[in-house]
């Protein structure tokens, strides 16, 4: 049995002041409506298009049988905790940035908003309505809403399919694009729309660039004319001289068709580029939300601060002045994560308590919130703690001024 729990004793709590369910952008939630998450009862603002309740992603690998003991293997079964227990709103209109380092379940929760990956428990509300408990049949007539562009647009597209064919099959799936010359019509101007000419319509993928490949894929998850995009590292793949192009595109799409994007990506630069708003995830869990210049200029939570430490600064002076924060060790397995706070066991201000308690994502400043014990309202800045005792903690991971 877990003996993970919040504790009551810190901020952020059920129960406790202080505590604060709303994860948006400071829409606090009051009593719920019957039958409805907290944070999605009435404040100000427009309500979320999407909210993400406790939402949990895990992979079971097996193991833990007789036969697992007789070979040598796993004596416990093995479960990947990809995503375990996300509360977030996205707000229409606005980008929301998911950063982390490789493998602490960004694509796997990007997956689950949109049912390609099952949930294992937990609530994906698309305009009030849960996402994750419909029948197959009731997703397909929500997924023309949500759509997906991917890292590799080489992989994600058919080979054998002309560009016209790709970009048409949404309208067919959605019928959407009526016939002939009509659906030919709506392509073409899709194509115009992502800065290909009609011309290539005919053409197969190999035939394309990089970027071009990415903008076929753009016009694709345009074609359903969808509320809500998942961006899934989409520039990574890419040249840097190409990446711009393509951020600047997704920019002006959002603009010119309202939509909201979940843009995920590992480099904070891009992140910091595209986002509104910017959460941080670690081993499955979100650690950090603040709008994003916010959590660049004064991130609070010590796993956020040593990934915003380690982006370069324009401006040389700032760069020089600047403290690094060189994490020591490497992340755990999503396998059986650490208990209590998972950062703990790479955290420099780690004490004995973050290995029995959960940090719930709290709310330290206005709308800006972190998962940290040490970090409360009153005393929002690690810095001016005093630094981790933990026995056996020490050591493993320290602040490293560069
Ligand atoms: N289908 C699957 N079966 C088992 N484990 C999986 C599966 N998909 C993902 N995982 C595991 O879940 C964890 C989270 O993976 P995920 O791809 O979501 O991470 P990520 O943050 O997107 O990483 P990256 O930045 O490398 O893309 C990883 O440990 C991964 O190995
Ligand atoms: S101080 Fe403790 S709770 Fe805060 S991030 Fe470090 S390990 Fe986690
Ligand atoms: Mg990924």
């Amino acid at each position: 049995m877990s003996t993970e729990r919040p504790d009551a004793s810190y901020p952020g709590v059920p129960g406790e002041p202080g505590f604060m369910v709303n994860v948006g952008g400071g829409r606090r939630a009051e009593a719920p409506a019957e039958g409805i998450p907290p944070a999605l009862a009435p404040g100000a603002g427009p309500p979320p298009l999407i909210s993400i309740r406790e939402l949990k992603v895990h992979f079971d690998l097996g193991g833990g049988g007789v036969f697992d003991k007789l070979v040598g293997g796993s004596p416990v079964r093995r479960v990947v905790k990809a995503v375990d227990g996300v509360s977030l709103d996205i707000y229409p209109g606005e980008t929301l940035g998911l950063v982390g380092e490789s493998g602490c379940g960004k694509s796997t929760l990007g997956r689950a908003l949109l049912r390609l990956t099952e949930p294992t428990g937990g609530q994906v509300l698309f305009r009030g309505r849960d996402l994750a408990h419909l029948s197959k049949g009731e997703m397909r007539g929500q997924r023309r809403h949500l759509q997906m562009i991917f890292q590799d647009p080489y992989a994600s597209l058919n080979p054998r399919m002309t560009v016209a064919q790709i970009i048409g099959e949404p309208l067919d799936t959605f019928a959407l694009g009526g016939r002939g010359r009509e659906r030919e019509g709506r392509v073409s101007e899709l194509m115009k729309t992502v800065g290909l000419s009609p011309r290539f319509l005919k053409r197969y993928p190999h035939e394309f660039s990089g970027g071009q490949r990415q903008r076929i894929g753009i016009a694709r998850a345009l074609a359903a004319d969808p509320d809500f995009v998942v961006a899934d590292e989409p520039i990574s793949a890419l040249d840097v001289s190409i990446q711009a192009q393509i951020m600047n595109l997704m920019e002006r799409l959002q603009r010119e068709r309202d939509l909201t994007y979940l843009f995920i990506s590992h480099d904070l630069r891009a992140i910091r580029h595209v986002s509104d708003r910017v959460a941080v995830m670690y081993l499955g869990k979100l650690v950090e939300l603040a709008d994003a210049k916010v959590i660049y200029r004064d991130p609070l939570m010590p796993y956020t601060k040593a990934l915003i430490s380690a982006v370069p600064v324009p401006d040389p002076e700032v760069e020089a002045a600047r403290r690094r924060i060189v994490l020591q060790g490497d992340v755990p397995s999503p396998i059986n994560p650490p208990r209590g706070c998972r950062f703990h066991t790479r955290c420099p201000w780690a004490i004995e308590k973050c290995r029995e308690v959960v940090p719930p994502l709290a709310e330290i400043k206005p709308n800006h919130f972190a998962a940290c014990i040490r970090i409360s309202p009153e005393e929002p800045d690690i810095e001016k703690v005093a630094p981790g005792d933990a026995p056996g903690l020490r050591g493993t991971g320290r602040v490293i001024a560069q």
